[in-house]
C-alpha cells in the first residue's frame, strides 16, 4: 500500500488520512494524537467566536509541532424578520412547555440574546494564527475570503454532498473536495438547494472523481481497511474518518453518550433537522421524535441557538433523551484508545488487507 500521494505532498503527513472535524467531540488532544500518528487532524471551530478560535489552535500547537488543519462553518445568516421572530416565540413556547412535560428544567434565550458568529471573523483569528490547511462546510466561501486564503497560501478544503457542488467548489478556486456520503455522521455539508441531496458515498464519490479535476477526499462511513480501500478504489485520495474516533480517549463525549453510542440499533440512527435547523446524522431520542415532523424547527442557526442550552442542561444531567449525539452508519465498537492508536491500527490493516 502506498500512502504517499497528492494530499501526503500537500498536507506535509504520513497519510492522506484526515481525522474529520467534529464540532463538540473534537479536542486538541484529538487533532494532536491524529495529526502525531501521521494523519492529519482537524480542530473544529465551527461558528465558535474569534477568541475561542484562537484559544484551541494555540492548545492545539502546544501538543503537537505537526500539520493540523482547522474547520469552519461558512453558511448564510436568514435576517431576523417579523415572521421569523413569531417563529421563534412560537418555537420557545413550545419547547417550554415540552421540556416542563417532560421534566427537564432549562433556560431558552429569547431571540435578542442570541449571538451569532459572521465567518470572516473567524478567517481573521486563522490568518492571525498563520493556520495553512483550512476546511469549511455548510456553503462556499465568498471570492474575497479565498483570494485573501490564496494571498497567504493557505490550502482550502471545501464540503460538498452532490455533484453540482463539487463543481461550484472547483470553479471557485478550492483546491480539495470533501465528498460527504450520506453515511457520514453530522451535519451535511449541502449548500446549493433547500432539499439536501441524500446521495450514498458509493454513487456520489465515484461521481464526482469524474466530475472534477482537483483533489478528493471522502468521508462516510470508513471505519476499517475494507471501507478505506473502497474508497481509493472508487477514487479517493484521501479519507476522512469522524465516528470512528466518538469513543477514543480524547473524545469530549461523556461516558453516558459514549455508553449511548455502543448500544446503539440500526434503526436508531436518523437524519434530523430537530436540533440545529440543518439535517445532521445522529442518534434518535425523545426530542427527536417530538420534534421531528413538527412546526417547531427554525433555520439554521436559530433552532441551534434556541436548543444550545437544553443540550448543555441535559448533558450536565446525563439525560440523553435531550443531547444531540452525532454518528455515522457504521457502527463500531467505538473503541475508547487514544486516537493516535486507532489511526496506527487502521494503516497496519490497511496495509496488510487482502
Ligand atoms: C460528532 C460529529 C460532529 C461533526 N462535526 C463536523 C464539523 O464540525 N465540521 C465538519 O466539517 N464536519 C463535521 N462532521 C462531519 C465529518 O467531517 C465527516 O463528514 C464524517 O464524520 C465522516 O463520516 P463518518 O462519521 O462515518 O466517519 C461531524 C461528524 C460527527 C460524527
Amino acid at each position: 500500500m502506498e500512502w504517499k500521494n497528492v494530499l501526503t505532498d500537500l498536507f506535509k503527513t504520513d497519510y492522506p488520512i484526515i481525522q474529520a472535524p467534529m464540532l463538540g467531540v473534537t479536542t486538541p488532544e484529538m487533532v494532536a494524537a491524529a495529526s502525531n500518528a501521521g494523519a492529519l487532524g482537524s480542530l473544529a471551530l465551527g461558528d465558535l467566536p474569534a477568541e475561542k478560535c484562537i484559544e484551541l489552535i494555540r492548545a492545539t500547537r502546544r501538543l503537537t509541532d505537526k500539520p493540523f488543519a482547522v474547520n469552519i462553518f461558512v453558511h448564510k445568516i436568514d435576517p431576523i424578520t417579523p415572521n421569523l421572530e413569531a417563529d421563534y416565540v412560537k418555537t420557545k413556547k413550545h419547547l417550554q412547555k415540552l421540556t416542563e412535560k417532560l421534566g427537564i428544567e432549562t433556560d431558552f434565550p429569547d431571540i435578542k440574546e442570541i449571538k451569532l458568529t459572521d465567518y470572516h471573523d473567524q478567517i481573521e483569528a486563522v490568518l492571525l494564527e498563520n493556520c495553512k490547511i483550512v476546511s469549511f462546510t455548510f456553503g462556499n466561501l465568498d471570492q474575497e475570503s479565498i483570494a485573501t486564503f490564496k494571498e497567504n497560501k493557505v490550502i482550502l478544503i471545501g464540503t460538498c454532498t452532490s455533484v453540482q457542488e463539487a463543481i461550484v467548489l472547483e470553479n471557485s478556486g478550492i483546491d480539495i473536495i470533501c465528498v460527504q456520503g450520506i453515511e457520514a455522521g453530522g451535519h451535511r455539508g449541502s449548500f446549493l438547494e433547500e432539499t439536501i441531496p441524500q446521495i450514498g458515498g458509493l454513487s456520489l464519490l465515484s461521481q464526482v472523481t469524474e466530475a472534477v479535476n482537483i483533489p478528493v477526499i471522502y468521508g462516510g462511513g470508513i471505519y476499517n481497511a475494507k471501507t478505506l480501500l473502497a474508497s481509493k478504489t472508487l477514487g479517493a485520495d484521501g479519507f476522512q474518518i469522524g465516528s470512528l474516533f466518538l469513543g477514543s480517549a480524547e473524545s469530549a463525549l461523556q461516558d453516558f453518550e459514549k455508553h449511548r453510542l455502543r448500544n446503539i440499533k440500526e434503526n436508531e440512527i436518523v437524519l434530523t433537522r430537530s436540533f440545529t435547523g440543518r439535517y445532521a446524522r445522529g442518534i434518535r431520542n425523545t426530542f427527536i421524535k417530538e420534534i421531528e415532523n413538527s412546526e417547531f424547527v427554525l433555520p439554521y442557526p436559530y433552532q441551534n441557538k434556541l436548543t444550545a442550552e437544553l443540550r448543555k442542561t441535559a448533558k450536565l444531567e446525563q439525560n440523553a433523551d435531550f443531547v444531540s449525539i452525532w454518528m455515522g452508519q457504521s457502527i463500531t465498537s467505538f473503541s475508547d484508545v487514544s486516537t493516535e492508536i486507532i489511526i496506527r491500527n487502521l494503516v497496519e490493516e490497511t496495509e496488510n488487507f487482502g
